[in-house]
């Protein structure tokens, strides 16, 4: 195990790969049968293999006998202590093939990590406890694992020493598990009664079980056809970086995910659809004739091209597709839960592009398999909704490409993984709605206005002042003869947003519906005053974004908490701390101040006068104000 990985996988070279995941917990019998599969392949070091023993003596759980799960725990303590990773993968060969295995944990909370295990493997070992028989932990894990694309399944029925190697019993679990599979689509089942702590049909055949006529284990895992031979696909190379040291060499270096590539080799890019042939393969050790999946290189095109990094290079022949919309599975890895409306990054290949949920159509319960209606995905959740990007991506459906058909999703203030999805398929409305160009535009309603339109948005607790700021600006401009109108909070959620409440989702919601309405009114020509709590950085940031440079004005209305729960002008504060106001902003809903306000007001120190009178001088500073 010690050794260095890459040279242990070379040395077994010419030997397919098996990539499997186990799902199971400690209890099921899991590090028990790992460790046996280590130690029966020979893959455990002399020192290690004392040290097992002796321990095994200390501890005595297994009397005289080797305790299995010493060693893979041992090395689970070790990894802990280290760099954490999330998924421990182990390494192990025997003559006929190399093993990689992603070891999971099975716990809910873990349903992430084997999501990660399972988006590499081609097979998976579920491990079923034989007095058990079938836990809603093995439906879970069962369900993970199709949802990532795995069609093989080994179902270890472990633990049959302790049912009297009862063929019944292995009997009655296999018929409860393939009726629940059936909801699960294709899934190739081989079912195996074992013993892992007694060797029963792990890597030797029991004596104790001749009624089993199939493979053992490590046999099934031998002989299992693989089907992850990417090189028969069509091209795929998602460009890592522009490789240009000088003026006369231009190359795109990535890694190939699929196909062949060789010189001569017609190409097309993504998203842009321009073709080229592919002049040069090089890599560090030369030039290649050809190329496959895995490998590392930099494709030099016969035509001067814009490529980006980001882009994908892919056969002219079978490209991949282009969209903006897609129908989306997602699995929810953050504390903080996802909602429909919020903008996150969307990572795929090696571009990210700003996106946002449409529409969360349901969440799948992972342990019943059964759909609900959801407003809101929670960690270790997994749902199905539309997503809409901000640009066109080249992507494959995930049942076609687990490389070009998954994505995770970034936190766009964090930059921390919140969730990993699937694509499903394109929804191509973009193609179908198109933005209308129109003769009269943003900036000539504007001119006949005199006026530059923007966005003055005020954010800020309840009671701090914000409408009253609104307020005395629209006036000080109303006697400007400039064109405004204020969106106060309290009057959009008697009207458009009057089915909205004060839960997070619902926020978001009304957020982005009072920044779309905004966005409309600036193209309309109008100086556009917006007061709302606005809680939240990712809806201010998301409403920013709407905007184009320099039209969008964030005040900070920084009043203290207690200042505004004193005046407490509409007696909410009082009822709040009564219990009888649930998800009160400052009180029991967060409030995320603003971290680069273009101005901040503090109501404390400042008249509201003064305060206008210096945002009125800012926004004349910035061109707004200015008449032409
Ligand atoms: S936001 O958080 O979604 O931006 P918005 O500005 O529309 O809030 O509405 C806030 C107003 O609704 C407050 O000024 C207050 O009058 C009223 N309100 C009623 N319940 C709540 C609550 N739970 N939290 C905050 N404001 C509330």
């Amino acid at each position: 195990m010690a050794r260095d990985i890459e040279t242990y996988l070379q040395d077994q070279g010419g030997k397919t790969t098996l990539r499997f995941l186990t799902c199971g917990s400690v209890d099921d019998g899991k590090s028990t049968l790992i460790g046996r599969l280590l130690y029966d392949s020979k893959l455990i070091f002399e020192d290690q293999l004392a040290a097992l023993e002796a321990d095994s003596k200390k501890l005595g759980t297994q009397g005289e006998d080797i305790d299995f799960a010493l060693l893979v725990d041992g090395l689970a303590a070790e990894r802990e202590q280290g760099i954490t990773i999330d998924v421990a993968y182990r390494y192990f060969a025997t003559d006929k093939r190399r093993f990689v295995v992603a070891d999971t944990p099975g716990h809910e909370q873990y349903t992430r990590n084997m999501a990660t295990g399972a988006s590499t493997a081609e097979l998976a070992v579920i491990l079923i406890d034989a007095r058990k028989g079938v836990l809603t932990q093995t439906r879970r894990h069962s369900y993970i694992v199709s949802l990532f694309g795995i069609k093989d399944v080994l179902l270890a029925v472990n633990k049959m020493d302790l049912v009297g190697y009862d063929e019944a019993t292995f009997r009655a679990i296999v018929e409860s598990y393939s009726q629940f599979a059936t909801e699960l689509g294709e899934l190739n089942i081989t079912a195996i009664p074992i013993s892992a702590l007694k060797g029963d049909n792990v890597t030797q055949a029991s004596v104790h079980m001749a009624w089993h006529q199939g493979p053992t284990l490590l046999e099934a895992l031998e002989t299992v056809r693989i089907d992850n031979d990417l090189s028969g696909q069509a091209f795929r190379m998602p460009v890592q970086w522009v490789n240009r040291p000088d003026l006369d060499f231009r190359g795109y270096s990535g890694t190939i995910t699929s196909g062949q590539i060789q010189p001569g080799g017609e190409v097309r890019i993504l998203p842009s659809e321009h073709t080229s042939v592919v002049s040069r393969v090089v890599t560090y050790d030369g030039d290649l004739a050809s190329a496959g999946p895995g490998q590392a290189v930099t494709l030099v095109l016969a035509d001067e091209l814009d490529v980006s990094r980001g882009d994908v290079i892919c056969s002219a022949h079978e490209p991949a597709q282009l969209s903006d919309q897609f129908a989306v599975h997602l699995l929810w890895m953050s504390e903080r839960a996802l909602f429909p409306g919020r903008q996150y990054y969307l990572k795929t290949g090696t571009r990210s592009v700003p996106c946002v949920i449409t529409d969360l159509k349901h969440k799948v319960n992972v342990n019943t398999l059964e759909t609900q209606a959801a407003k809101r995905l929670e960690l270790n959740e997994v749902g199905v909704g539309n997503i809409s990007l901000s640009e066109r991506i080249a992507f494959d459906p995930y049942r076609e490409s687990r490389q070009l058909g998954s994505f995770i999703l970034i936190d766009r203030q964090t930059y921390a993984t919140v969730g990993v999805g699937l694509f499903d398929f394109s929804l191509r409305r973009a193609e179908n709605v198109t933005w209308q160009a129109l003769t009269v535009d943003k900036n000539h309603r504007a001119a006949i206005k005199h006026q530059k339109p923007c966005v003055v948005w005020l954010t800020g607790l309840s009671g701090s002042g914000k409408s009253t700021i609104a307020n005395l600006l629209e006036s000080r401009l109303h006697d400007m003869n400039r064109h405004t109108y204020v969106l106060d909070g309290d009057n959009v959620r008697h009207g458009l947003n009057r089915d909205l409440g004060f839960t997070e989702a619902d926020r978001v919601e009304n957020i982005r519906r009072v920044g779309e309405t905004a966005k409309l009114m600036v193209d309309a020509g109008l100086i556009t005053i917006v007061a709302f709590i606005s809680p939240f950085r990712s809806e201010r940031r998301m409403v920013r974004d709407f905007m184009s440079e320099g039209e969008f004005f964030e005040v900070f209305v920084d009043t203290p908490l207690e200042v505004c729960e004193a005046r407490d002008t509409k007696g909410l504060y009082k009822r709040a701390r009564a219990g009888e106001i649930r998800n009160f902003t400052g009180i029991d809903s967060a409030y995320e101040a603003p971290e680069a306000a273009e101005m901040v007001i503090h109501t404390d120190q400042e008249s509201v006068e003064e305060a206008v009178e210096r945002l009125m001088i800012d926004l004349t500073k910035r061109g707004i104000l200015a008449a032409d």
